[in-house]
């Protein structure tokens, strides 16, 4: 699978069953209707500012009855992206794994640091394995992005630019992004921001966010075909994203 082609995304509505999400899933992952999101946090460190932040998302999403799989940064951990080692290897357990879970969720809500005005390193190289599987998992799935930092804008630059390969993926980043300024100073012992104003808007972006995860998955018809990059023919050769039945997640 190649990256940047023009393609054409169609939806057959309604439909069977996902084939490829059921080779993934083990059969008791899903609850019919039932919401599941893939919540983590993009730091490695044991006293996270962005865990902080992703175990109160993950709470928020269970307050309102939707399933989470809380998940942690370790749990993807691949060696650097290396072509050689995809060809003769395939993709790391770590790879393997975020792409299981992804599959396995509706929506994925991700609390990232923001390292010199960017994303982590060791997201963008899981963001990269799992780019080469075939489902992309990240296509049409929804995403939510949080950022924790200590400093005035929160790590607000870091989701910027972490929106770009997402996008690039087909992922549906929502536009609403929550950043946590001075978060060393904001989160209270029990895990809830200090400031109410403050934890009343959080709880407002998910909430918003899950409205849409929701509409989205239960009704799948409002779905529809559109084209990128006018102008150019569309070839599957070169596709990032594959056309996909799918059916009423
Ligand atoms: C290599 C490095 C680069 C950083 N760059 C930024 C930055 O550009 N902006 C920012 O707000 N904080 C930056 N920080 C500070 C982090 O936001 C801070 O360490 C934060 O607590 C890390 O997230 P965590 O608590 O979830 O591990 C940087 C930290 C490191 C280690």
């Amino acid at each position: 699978m190649l990256t940047g082609g023009p393609h054409v995304r169609t939806r057959r509505c309604p439909a069977g069953t996902l084939a490829s999400i059921g080779r993934e899933m083990s059969p008791d992952v899903r609850k019919p209707g039932q919401v599941r999101y893939l919540v983590f946090s993009a730091s490695l460190r044991e006293a996270s500012l962005n865990t902080q932040l992703a175990t109160l998302a993950a709470t928020t999403i269970e307050a309102r009855g939707a399933q989470v799989d809380r998940a942690s940064m370790a749990d993807f951990d691949a060696p650097s992206f290396n072509a050689d080692m995809l060809r003769d290897n395939g993709p790391p357990s770590g790879a393997r794994e975020f792409n299981r879970r992804l599959l396995a969720s509706d929506a994925f809500v991700i609390a990232s640091p923001e390292y010199n005005a960017s994303m982590p390193g060791v997201l963008k190289n899981a963001i990269d394995w799992v780019s080469r599987f075939d489902p992309q998992p990240f296509n049409e799935r929804h995403g939510l992005l949080l950022s924790a930092s200590p400093s005035m804008v929160g790590g607000n630059r870091g989701l910027w630019s972490l929106r770009i390969p997402f996008e690039h993926l087909g992922a549906r980043i929502y536009p609403d992004m929550f950043s946590l300024a001075q978060a060393h100073r904001a989160l209270n012992p029990d895990g809830r921001i200090s400031d109410e104003q403050l934890q009343r808007r959080f709880e407002e972006n998910i909430n918003n966010f899950m409205d849409l995860v929701e509409a989205s998955k239960h009704y799948p018809c409002i779905k529809r075909a559109w084209i990128e990059y006018l102008g150019e023919h569309p070839d599957p050769e070169v596709e990032r994203v594959q056309a996909m039945e799918v059916s009423a997640r």
